[in-house]
């Protein structure tokens, strides 16, 4: 199998955005003077993931939900495969890293919701537990992912770091999707960056 390019630059953008944000977040977390970055940075959380709700419906092929997102099953099937050194290599997102995706978008829409209430003083003290419940949970399943991204790296010999930088993936030439639409993806920086803004001041 040669290269080809498997994730589209919306992908891409969203991805290391979605990774800056919240870690711009977690940082300024606890500090009152930074109250501003921390909310920005949220924003811009949101900004990401609603765009990549749409994306995972209207996006090239390997960014659609429909073409990853698998059953409980179909994750452990794969889990299994690792733990005996036979899973099969896929082109797009396994179906194990699939589940992560979908509780880091769930995870990082409601810790943004939440954040957005209590920056707007709604909700009482237990939006406020809840609202460090459910960053801690997105950092312990962001934590996971990473390990998990490592585990496919090492035993799919393949670097998926560099494949989510460059889009470059193994897979057949029909797999490849036709173009990397730069400009979606400019448009998907700009968005949020004005969600980030928006939702700060
Ligand atoms: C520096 C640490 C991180 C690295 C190296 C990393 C790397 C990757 C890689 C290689 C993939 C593609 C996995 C595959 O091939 O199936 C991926 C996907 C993804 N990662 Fe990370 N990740 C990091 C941190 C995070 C964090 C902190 C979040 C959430 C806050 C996150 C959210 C996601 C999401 C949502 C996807 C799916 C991308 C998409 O289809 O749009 N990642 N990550």
């Amino acid at each position: 199998m040669d290269k080809v390019l498997i994730w589209d630059a919306p992908v891409r953008i969203g991805h290391w955005l979605l990774v800056g944000a919240f870690a711009l977040a977690w940082v300024t977390s606890e500090s009152e003077s930074l109250r501003l970055v921390h909310a920005a940075a949220g924003g811009a959380v949101i900004g990401v993931i609603l765009f990549r709700l749409l994306w995972g419906i209207i996006g090239t092929h390997h960014a659609r939900f429909a073409s990853f997102v698998r059953g409980p099953g179909a994750a452990l099937c794969y889990l299994k495969g690792l733990a005996t050194g036979r899973a099969p290599h896929t082109t797009g997102h396994n179906p194990a890293g699939a589940i992560a995706i979908v509780a880091l978008l769930a995870l990082g829409l409601a810790t943004g919701a939440t954040g957005w209430l209590i920056y707007n003083d709604l909700g009482g003290h237990w939006v406020e537990e809840l609202h460090e419940g459910l960053a801690q949970a997105m950092l312990a399943v962001a934590l996971v992912h990473v390990a998990g991204v490592a585990i496919g790296s090492l035993v799919h010999r393949e670097n998926l770091v560099r494949a989510m930088l460059n889009g470059m993936k193994r897979g057949l030439p029909g797999e490849a999707i036709a173009g990397a639409r730069p400009l979606m993806a400019g448009g998907l920086f700009v968005w949020a960056m004005v969600c980030g803004w928006w939702l700060a001041v």
